[in-house]
């Protein structure tokens, strides 16, 4: 018999027969439950107003995009939306709308359940009242009329709400297809067997790539292979030397060891996507994707960063800055995955920054964005690795301006950008910018060099 779709939707278990596992986790809630509070604004997780709540097994709340999530992804999740929210002893408004209303935060209402969703994750999530927390929690969400103050002003009264735990299925006992066409493996094993089996079939890992296939194209991927339950890619582990990072573990996972070793990260990880996004989203899915501005391969390339691709031949380790070879185009062989993603530890007398320049602050990819991880002794730049996105077909590392920073300083170094890069030219910046913004990124760079104290805290443009 096929396996079936389940999971807990607004406490409720939830099984699914003759659906396509590739429908949008938004277009059944409203198309097929009739649950319309949650809306479509984007279809593209840009935003928020079809923000529902992921309610993880181990009790972490967060908030996703569900116009973007494929039913198969859901599968033994729970799942609550605006419809689920309700005061004490289960009837009225939960206090995050009475929060809402009673701080005039609302007007046209269309983005308003989203917003509700958002600060419910973040109200049930033991975080602080801080403003810079509230931003970041709203990130993904925008509303185009009531203002964000009121909206802020809500947040503050209903920060460290109880959390009430949601009922829960008990995880599968093996893999799952659905429907034939999305393939769930729970062990490495299977993975791989079905990779080397379905070549065709695309990785499926927190789909906030691939989801847009589905929500703004409506051409859904014809057959996928889901990674995220493959306990070998989702783990996050830390020795002295190193951090290795399973290819599917979700930037929410996998941001408390990055930034540990690399504070530099922080600042640079909080805009990457929003919350949304990075509660769903991988490195795994963003190296796979190899897109020229993708944020993590620059930070990761500098960091020297190296990936081990698994088959059924066996696993092999590949320096990250040689996994782009083109346009879009990788070293991952037909019957290969990424398992993890390692990064050794800064070593003494190393420092890493980084940089993101984009058009927005929150929710925007990167036009340029860079890695630097040197080693300075006494004054002297020892050793240099510096890697660019947004300035080639691939991201890479800038060669030239390495020998020329470690031979002749900054302005060498600054003067070989031309060089090195011919910059792709296209409606987030055109070659000419994109060369400035890299001078000028290095010039930043030398400013941080010489005031080690200040650079960590320089807050990316
Ligand atoms: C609103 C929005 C904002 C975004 N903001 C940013 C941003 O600021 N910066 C940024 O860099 N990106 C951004 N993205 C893009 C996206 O979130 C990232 O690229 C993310 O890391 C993709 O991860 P995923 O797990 O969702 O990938 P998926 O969509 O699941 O997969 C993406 C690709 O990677 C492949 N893949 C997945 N896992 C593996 C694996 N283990 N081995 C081999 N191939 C694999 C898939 O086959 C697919 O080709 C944004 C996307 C959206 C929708
Ligand atoms: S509809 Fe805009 S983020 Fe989903
Ligand atoms: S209240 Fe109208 S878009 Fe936010």
């Amino acid at each position: 018999m096929a396996d079936r779709i389940r999971f807990v939707l607004n406490d409720q278990p939830v099984e699914l027969d003759g659906l396509s596992p590739m429908t949008t986790l938004l277009d059944w809630l409203r198309d097929h439950r009739g649950l319309k509070g949650t809306k479509e604004g984007c279809a593209e997780g840009d935003c928020g107003a079809c923000t529902v709540v992921l309610e993880r097994a181990d009790g972490q709340r967060e908030a996703m995009n569900s116009c973007i999530a494929l039913l198969g992804q859901i599968d033994g999740q729970a799942v609550r939306t605006v419809e689920g929210l309700h005061g004490p002893g289960g009837g009225g408004p939960h206090a995050v709308q009475v929060a809402m209303a009673e701080s005039d935060a609302t007007q046209c209402g269309f983005c308003t359940p989203g917003f509700v969703m958002s600060a419910y994750a973040f109200a049930t999530g033991g975080e602080k009242a801080e403003l810079d927390t509230i931003h970041d929690a709203l990130a993904g969400n925008l509303c185009r009329c009531t203002g964000y103050r009121p909206i802020v002003e809500a947040m503050t009264k209903v920060a460290g709400l109880p959390v009430e735990p949601a009922p829960r299925l008990s995880t599968r006992a093996g893999s799952a297809s659905f429907d034939g066409s999305f393939h769930a493996p729970r062990s490495l094993a299977e993975l791989l067997a079905m990779r080397a089996r379905q070549p065709e079939a695309l990785l499926l890992a927190g789909a906030t790539d691939l989801g847009l296939l589905a929500s703004r194209a409506r051409k859904p991927p014809a057959a996928v292979i889901h990674v995220a339950h493959v306990p070998e890619l989702t783990a996050v582990r830390e020795t002295d030397k190193q951090v290795t990072i399973g290819a599917a573990a979700s930037y929410a996972q996998a941001m408390p060891a990055l930034i540990a070793s690399y504070p530099a990260l922080k600042t640079y990880l909080a805009r990457l996507g929003s919350r949304q996004i990075r509660s769903m989203g991988t490195l795994g899915g963003n190296i796979g994707t190899a897109s020229p501005i993708g944020d993590m391969p620059p930070v990761l390339i500098a960091l020297e960063a190296r990936l081990r691709l698994t088959s059924t031949r066996g696993a092999r380790e590949l320096p990250l800055e040689d996994f782009f070879l083109d346009y879009r185009k990788t070293a991952l062989a037909a019957d290969e995955v990424i398992e993890s993603i390692t990064v050794p530890k800064l070593w003494p007398h190393e420092v890493f920054f980084c940089d993101k320049l984009s058009k927005r602050r929150d929710q925007d990819i990167s036009t340029v964005a860079a890695g630097y991880r040197l080693r300075i002794e006494s004054g002297r730049i020892d050793d240099v690795r510096i890697a660019f996105g947004g300035m080639a077909a691939t991201p890479r590392r800038a060669r030239t301006v390495e020998a020329a920073l470690k031979k002749d300083g900054f302005a060498a170094a600054i003067a070989a950008i031309e060089t090195e890069f011919k910059p792709i030219d296209d409606w987030r910046g055109s070659a000419a910018y994109r060369l400035q913004a890299a001078r000028n990124l290095l010039r930043r760079l030398e400013l941080r060099v010489a005031s080690p104290m200040h650079a960590v805290d320089v807050e990316a443009l």
